[in-house]
């Protein structure tokens, strides 16, 4: 199958001679939910960059449905591209909210009434409605969180890009939004990244791609991962729960399943035991 997103051998340098990637290479499947992660300065943002074409691969190339990411095609594929970055302020644009979240969509030939209809819809599903009329710049940074997700959701991308887009978020707006990324999966067969330092993240997705000192170390699935001391080790990042109670259980001369737990599953497993 077409991966949705491909990565061939991806090196990026910036101006200042700070080599952010080196021959990275993995793929992205249509549909799939990806957890970038690494330590600080490890080129996770960057590549999001890459992907939405705000920069162009020093060498290697960038593939979206197979087609590689040239000038020339950037403003088709940037179409298909949501991309929430870290720090809300460097996205506010609108003089309020509400123009904020259009201001995508203004070079889309979009009928007016189809225009308002995805803001409303955007803002809705966010639970920002009632801030319609505020100027962005009142509004707390969790708010501006949700007001800049609503933005990318308004573009109804193919491609959502998260990066610590949720940090900001209090626990129940950000397992509202994660509720609402994981429904417009079901409809739309969206792809989505999320780039996180947040392990209890690692556990909702497909796909686990990690990066060391702009080196892919990992591209794989969430439980490998757990297994790999000497990975998680780099990514300076602890097994999970779950993952280091079998680690006693099997000290103590039990043999745990070595597929992942989550809670629920390492209950079930501890009370057949006994
Ligand atoms: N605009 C820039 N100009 C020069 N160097 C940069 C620029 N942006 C990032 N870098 C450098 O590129 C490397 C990768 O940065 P990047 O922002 O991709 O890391 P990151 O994994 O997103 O980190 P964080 O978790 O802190 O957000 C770092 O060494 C950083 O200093
Ligand atoms: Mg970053």
């Amino acid at each position: 199958m077409q991966p949705k997103i491909e990565f061939k051998a991806v090196t990026f340098t910036y101006h200042n001679q700070v080599k952010a990637l080196e021959q990275v290479s993995f793929s992205i499947v249509n549909g799939e939910t990806v957890a970038l992660i690494g330590q600080n300065g490890s080129g996770k943002s960057t590549i999001a960059k890459l992907i939405d074409g705000l920069l162009m691969t020093t060498s290697g190339t960038v593939l979206i449905d197979g087609v590689a990411l040239t000038e020339n095609d950037l403003v088709k594929l940037r179409k298909e591209i949501g991309i929430v970055f870290q720090n809300p302020d460097d996205q506010i644009i609108g003089a309020t909210v509400e123009e904020d979240v259009a201001f995508g969509l203004e070079n889309r030939n979009l009928a007016y009434d189809e225009m308002q209809q995805r803001v409303n819809k955007a803002l809705k599903a966010v639970g920002m409605t009632e801030y319609r009329s505020v100027s962005p710049a009142l509004l707390s940074g969790g708010q501006k969180q949700k007001v800049s997700l609503a933005r990318a959701l308004a573009l109804e991308p193919s491609i959502l890009i998260l990066d610590e887009a949720t940090s900001m978020l209090d626990p129940i707006a950000k397992t509202e939004i994660k509720h609402i990324i994981k429904e417009l999966q079901a409809k739309y067969q969206l792809t989505v990244i999320y780039i996180t330092h947040d392990m209890e993240m690692l556990e909702k997705v497909d796909h686990v791609i990690a990066l060391n000192h702009g080196t892919l170390i990992f591209n794989g699935k969430p439980s490998d991962l757990y297994q790999d001391q000497l990975i998680l080790k780099q990514l300076a990042m602890q097994p999970p729960f779950t993952e280091q109670v079998k680690a006693i259980f099997k000290a103590r001369g039990f043999n745990p399943p070595t597929e992942y737990l989550d809670d629920r599953g390492l209950t079930e497993w501890i009370t057949k035991l006994f």
